[in-house]
């Protein structure tokens, strides 16, 4: 390609603007800013002719011919740069305005999500002040934007490297920035950045974003975004599913896990449906969280300095649209019976060739890692469990506030935790990890044991829940005096009474 620039033209371009060099840039940069600007590869050979095709003239009397050429080039970049930033500010601000708008719209009610979209607003009004300032104002220096998020780059631990890698890994013990580290660690380690030719940056962007847009729920936030994506790694290495899957699957793995319950709202389909929300409206009550977590990853992906699949062709894209939605999709619990019956019939004669089998497989191994925090040791799955707690209550503490049905295991009157986990151990998430393990027999030690001791603790602790009721009605009944206070040793003396 040949970009023509010359004053003299009928036509110059960008011919009133004042442009402030540093002699400190290197041809280099001159050089990229340019590619980029024109969004260029960054090995791309520039010259600049004149309108007949000759090399621009260089006076001969000026001491520094290199400098003067240079400075020409820079000026040309700096022009080309201003165009481009502009508009990319311009399609920044308006996707991320639709989003808030949206968002206020989809939330209607609760007083703390509006106070966030308020600071939301409020960062982005501050922000463009701060652009205005860099990149309008005429009379300032243009300066690069060199923006790498401002999380601080954490050196992660030779020991945290190793153990990010296991089951077993404390997910509690990091804040968010640490926990963006050692996502953007798991991509670099894959060897998908090199793989795709990512751009670092872009990814660490990328990141930082996908974390903004969970929101502070009890169960389904950022964390819960990391433990899945953080039990995907693990089973990875485990399974050594790089042996068996193509990059784009690994790749396809990964950024679905990452992105799988992004704008979660903290109310599930059933009360979407059933509240008529506008989720619900728009997506006809099919999957409507699920259609948005995914419908907002790619929202995320529209933003050219959060798409990490920017260099990427159109096939390629589509390959990886199409393989992330179909696993964000199937991580709806209303399509579990549906999705893991399809894989038993296939489990047996399992062929890592056949697409529709990689796929079946890809949709069973999101949906372990969704729900697999009783694979985790007791001490960091246990803390799980209240949180969900906690948002079922918000849910149903609601659902009753608006007349709408109320499910007994959500009602705070009715759950315990024994009860809420047994079931769901028993039922659901042992017959998944033991078909699974019928492929991956590496699996049974270090997913499916602690599942089964898991579930053993719960019964245990039902137990001595059964039991403390008993002793409470005939305590209530006269028969029986009280304990004092009721702490966990009492709770054993009493079951060891009866
Ligand atoms: C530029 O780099 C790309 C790969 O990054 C390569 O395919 C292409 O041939 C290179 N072009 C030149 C002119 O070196
Ligand atoms: C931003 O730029 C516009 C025009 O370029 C100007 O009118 C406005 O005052 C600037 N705002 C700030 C905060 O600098
Ligand atoms: C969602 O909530 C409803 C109660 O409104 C409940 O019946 C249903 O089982 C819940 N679904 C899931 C997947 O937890
Ligand atoms: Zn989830």
């Amino acid at each position: 390609k040949q970009f023509l620039i010359c004053p003299t033209c009928p036509n110059p371009i960008y011919h009133d603007i004042n442009v402030v060099f540093s002699r400190f840039c290197s041809p280099c940069d001159i050089k990229e800013l340019f590619c980029t600007a024109a969004g260029l590869p960054r090995n791309t050979t520039i010259s600049l002719v004149d309108s007949t095709g000759a090399m621009v003239s260089i006076d001969p009397t000026m001491p520094n011919k290199e400098e003067l050429f240079q400075n020409v080039l820079t000026q040309v970049a700096e022009q080309f740069s201003r165009a481009f930033k502009i508009n990319e500010l311009k399609t920044e601000v308006t996707n991320r305005l639709a989003m808030l708008e949206k968002r206020v719209e989809l939330e209607g009610l609760k007083v703390v999500e509006i106070e966030k979209c308020r600071s939301d607003i409020k960062k982005l009004r501050e922000e463009m002040a701060s652009r205005n300032n860099s990149f309008l104002d005429d009379n300032k220096k243009l300066t690069p934007r060199r923006d790498v998020p401002s999380y601080p780059k954490y050196h992660l631990s030779k020991e945290t490297i190793d153990a990010l890698r296991q089951p077993v890994f404390d997910v509690w013990q990091w804040e968010p920035n640490e926990m963006l580290s050692c996502l953007e660690h798991m991509y670099h380690d894959l060897g998908l950045v090199r793989d795709f030719n990512i751009n670092p940056i872009t990814l660490k962007r990328w990141l930082l974003c996908i974390h903004d847009n969970y929101r502070n729920n009890p169960f389904h936030n950022f964390r819960h975004c990391f433990c899945v994506t953080q039990m995907m790694y693990s089973m990875i290495y485990l399974c050594n599913l790089q042996e068996k899957f193509s990059q784009v699957d690994i790749l396809i793995l990964m950024t679905a896990a990452v992105c799988h319950d992004l704008d979660h709202p903290g109310y599930n389909n059933t009360y979407q449906i059933n509240a008529r929300t506008e989720l619900a409206v728009r997506y006809n009550d099919i999957s409507p969280l699920e259609n948005h977590h995914c419908a907002v990853a790619f929202q995320i992906f529209s933003q050219a300095d959060c798409n990490i699949f920017s260099n990427f062709d159109a096939e390629a894209f589509k390959q990886i649209r199409q393989g992330t939605i179909t696993l964000i999709l199937a991580t709806d619990m209303a399509r579990h019976g549906e999705i893991l019956d399809s894989f038993k019939q296939k489990v047996d004669n399992f062929d890592f060739t056949n697409e529709e089998h990689v796929t079946c497989l890809k949709m069973v191994l999101i949906k372990c890692c969704d729900i697999s925090n009783e694979v985790r040791p007791m001490e960091v799955a246990e803390p799980w469990v209240d949180c969900l707690l906690e948002e079922y209550f918000m849910q149903s503490d609601r659902e009753k506030a608006e007349g709408l049905p109320v499910a007994p295991f959500m009602d705070r009157e009715k759950v315990t935790k024994p009860t809420a986990q047994i079931g769901f151990i028993k039922f659901v998430l042992i017959p998944m990890f033991e078909t699974v393990m019928k492929l991956f027999p590496q699996i049974e030690d270090v997913m499916v044991q602690p599942l089964r001791e898991s579930r053993d603790r719960y019964e245990e602790l039902k137990q001595i829940d059964d039991a403390m009721n008993e002793v409470r009605i005939w305590i209530e009944a006269g028969i029986c005096t009280p304990l004092k206070n009721k702490t966990k040793e009492d709770s054993i003396v009493v079951t060891d009474m009866i």
